[in-house]
C-alpha cells in the first residue's frame, strides 16, 4: 500500500512552526499541513510567504484560548506536529526548568485535547532526561498513546550538519508508532554527510569560521566533514581568536563564516526560500528550525506508521477493496 491509496493526503497542524522547516519536511513527503503556529510575529511573516496553509499567530502557553482557536482547525485532522522551544531544558542538573520547558507539556495538553491519529514532537537532544519531558510522556501514555522516541543525529538523514535532536512519536495504535521507530532506525545513512556531499563543486571554499561557544572548542571546520549545529548567532571571526588544535586550517585572511543563505541552505531549506526579515531574526529562525531534509526523512517514517493494519482509516479502505 502507498500513501497515494491512502486516500487524500494525511493533514497535520504544525505548532510552534517558526518558519517553518517541520512544515516544509512533511510536504515534501505528501501530507498536507493545514494550519501553522507561532507567537512571533516576523517568523509567521516568513512562513506566511513560503507556504499556502494560514499561520496564526497565537500564545500556546495559554492552553484553553489555544483549544478554542485551533478547534476550527483540527476536523479531520490526522496529526499534530511541533517543536517547543528548547532554551530551558536543564542540561546536566546545572541549570533550572523554566516557564519555556512548560510549553513542552503544553503541547501535550493540546495533543490529548484534540486526540489526532499521530504526533510528531521535536526537542533538543537534553530534553530527553528533563522532567518536562516525562510529564508530557506522562499525558499521552493517560490517553491512549503508544509513545517511543528517538535522538537523530541530522548528518545521517540527509542532512550535512552533526545537529542532533530528540524526536518523541506517538501513534493511538501501537503497531503505527512500532512501523514509524524501524524506519526512522533502518533509514539512516551509514556515513555522515558532508557539506561537499551536499553542495559538490557549487562551493567555493574549503574551510569556513563557525563562532564558538567558548574558545576551548574549534572554531575553524572544513567542507569535508559535516557542519556543526547551526545556531541562532553567526559572527565574524574576531581579531582575538586563538586557533585551536582542532582547526582544520588556520586563521587566514580569506577564512569567513557561512553566510546567512549558505546557513539555511546547511539547513537544507532550498535556496528560493524568502527569508526577508531582518538579519538578526532570520539568523534566530534559521537556527531554530528543523532541518527540511531531517523533517522530511521523520515524515516518511510517520508514513510508514500510517499504513499501519490498525489504523482506522488504513483498515477501512482495506476492507472495502476486499
Ligand atoms: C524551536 S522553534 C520551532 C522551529 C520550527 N519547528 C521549524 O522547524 O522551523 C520554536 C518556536 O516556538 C515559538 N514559540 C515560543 N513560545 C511560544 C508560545 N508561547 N506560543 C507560540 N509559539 C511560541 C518561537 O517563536 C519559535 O518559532
Amino acid at each position: 500500500m502507498t500513501l497515494r491509496d491512502f486516500g487524500p493526503k494525511p493533514r497535520l497542524l504544525d505548532l510552534f512552526a517558526g518558519c517553518g522547516g517541520l512544515s516544509l519536511g512533511f510536504e515534501e513527503a505528501g501530507f498536507e499541513v493545514v494550519a501553522a503556529v507561532d507567537n512571533w510575529p516576523e517568523a509567521l511573516a516568513v512562513h506566511r510567504r513560503n507556504f499556502r496553509h494560514p499561520a496564526i499567530e497565537l500564545d500556546l502557553g495559554d492552553v484553553e484560548l489555544a483549544k478554542a482557536v485551533l478547534s476550527e482547525w483540527t476536523s479531520g485532522v490526522d496529526g499534530i506536529v511541533g517543536g517547543p522551544p528548547c532554551q530551558d531544558f536543564s542540561s546536566a542538573g546545572r541549570r533550572v526548568e523554566a516557564d519555556r520547558a512548560d510549553l513542552t507539556e503544553k503541547f501535550a495538553e493540546l495533543v490529548v485535547a484534540f486526540m489526532p491519529r499521530f504526533f510528531v514532537m521535536e526537542n533538543v537532544g537534553r530534553a530527553a532526561k528533563s522532567a518536562a519531558l516525562r510529564r508530557a510522556v506522562g499525558i499521552f501514555e493517560s490517553r491512549g498513546y503508544t509513545v517511543d522516541r528517538v535522538v537523530l543525529d541530522a548528518s545521517r538523514c540527509g542532512v550535512p550538519q552533526t545537529r542532533k535532536r530528540l524526536f518523541t512519536i506517538g501513534f493511538l495504535d501501537q503497531e503505527g508508532t512500532d512501523r514509524a521507530m524501524r524506519a526512522l532506525a533502518e533509514g539512516l545513512a551509514a556515513e555522515p554527510m558532508t557539506l561537499r556531499d551536499y553542495f559538490g563543486s557549487a562551493l567555493d571554499f574549503e574551510h569556513y569560521y563557525r563562532h564558538p561557544r567558548s574558545y576551548a572548542r574549534r572554531a575553524v571546520f572544513s567542507v569535508d566533514e559535516p557542519s556543526p549545529t547551526v545556531r541562532g548567532v553567526n559572527r565574524p571571526v574576531p581579531s582575538g581568536y586563538p586557533g585551536h588544535p582542532g582547526d582544520t586550517a588556520p586563521v587566514a585572511a580569506e577564512l569567513r563564516p557561512l553566510t546567512t543563505a549558505e546557513r539555511a541552505m546547511v539547513q537544507t531549506f532550498p535556496a528560493d526560500f524568502w527569508f526577508g526579515a531582518t538579519k538578526t531574526a532570520a539568523e534566530q529562525m534559521i537556527g531554530n528550525a528543523v532541518p527540511v531534509r531531517l523533517a522530511q526523512y521523520v515524515a516518511e517514517a510517520v508514513r510508514e506508521g500510517l499504513m499501519s493494519r490498525e489504523n482506522p482509516r488504513t483498515s477501512r479502505l482495506a476492507s472495502r477493496s476486499a
